[in-house]
């Protein structure tokens, strides 16, 4: 046999061995072949308005997706299941709250244990206390950097050992264009948002080589239950300054964070994708 043949047969060899090992994995499986042979995909702030369509969205392109969220948002996790309930079979809800770093290191070992992997997180929770400066208790300052910021923090601190051990990841942060333009009344939400740039530049860097991506989304003002909650008189000056002349559906938020969890957006890291109407422009 030449070296090339040897190479050749060796090399089959070792594929067949790999397809075994992971037949076998896929069949003795509680959960059956249907989800190991699929992404896994982990969404904070699942059942929200945002995180509702990435859920969806995620599910449609074929990941199994944990949309993990406050257990205490009882009706809106009942909502939440019958909006998903044709993609029930895909979508599961966990409870987690985000800013115990604790609870997100064993949501994590337990997606990791039952599935063997984790593949996607998407940060999408995210809170609003809205007040200028000169009002804002330490309370309305702490909680959301705790929620918005820290919470992306305790989630990525504990999948990326896992992504980079496997070789694969796709991180998708929700950021916002307060965090590129800064709000009135927003002085802990844009500092929240913005801090979530830095960090996904940095964490681009450190697993670039590694597999996995690292990248944020800055949506602009959308239907969503957080947008319909400003006042109707200020919320209508701010569409007035959207281009497009209307406020953005989440449907147009998940196709984008869709498409950097897809394998072959392999390529994109550290950026940032505006989906804002046009209300900030830049290059
Ligand atoms: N621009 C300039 N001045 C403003 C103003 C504005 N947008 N809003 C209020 N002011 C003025 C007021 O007229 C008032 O003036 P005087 O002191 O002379 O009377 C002063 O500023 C203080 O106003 P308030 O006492 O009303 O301020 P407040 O602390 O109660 O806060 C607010 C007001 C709730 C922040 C309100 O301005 C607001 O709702 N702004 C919109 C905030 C916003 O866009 N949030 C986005 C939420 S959704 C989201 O965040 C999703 C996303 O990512 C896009």
């Amino acid at each position: 046999m030449t070296g090339a043949a040897v190479r050749r047969a060796f090399a089959s060899t070792r594929d067949q061995r790999r397809k075994t090992a992971r037949a076998r994995r896929v069949q003795f499986h509680p959960q059956g072949k249907k989800r190991m042979n699929r992404r896994i995909a982990v969404v904070s702030g699942g059942i929200g308005g945002l995180g509702t369509a990435i859920c969806q969205h995620l599910a449609q392109s074929g990941h199994y997706v944990v949309a993990a969220d406050l257990a205490a948002r009882a009706e809106r996790i009942a909502a939440f299941r019958e909006e998903t309930a044709d993609l029930a079979e895909s979508i599961r809800f966990m409870p987690l709250d985000i800013s115990d770093f604790d609870a997100c290191a064993a949501l994590v070992r337990e997606v990791e244990n039952e599935f063997g992997r984790l593949d996607v997180l998407v940060n999408a929770a995210g809170i609003t206390r809205d007040t200028t400066l000169r009002k804002m208790t330490p309370e309305q300052w702490r909680s959301v950097l705790t929620v918005n910021l820290d919470g992306v923090y305790n989630l990525c601190r504990n999948v990326v050992d896992g992504m980079c051990a496997r070789g694969y990841g796709r991180i998708v942060n929700i950021s916002s264009v307060n965090g590129q333009t800064g709000q009135f009344g927003q002085t802990n939400y844009a500092a929240a948002k913005a801090g979530m740039h830095g960090f996904t530049m940095a964490l681009a860097r450190e697993v670039a080589r590694k597999g996995v991506t690292v990248n944020s989304v800055s949506p602009g003002y959308c239907e969503t239950a957080m947008v319909l909650q400003i006042a109707p008189e200020i919320r209508a000056d701010i569409i007035a300054d959207v281009p497009v002349g209307r406020l953005g559906q989440p449907g147009e938020i998940a196709r984008v964070v869709d498409f950097l969890a897809a394998a072959d957006s392999g390529f994109i890291t550290g950026a940032n994708i505006p989906v804002n109407g046009g209300y900030f422009m830049d290059f």
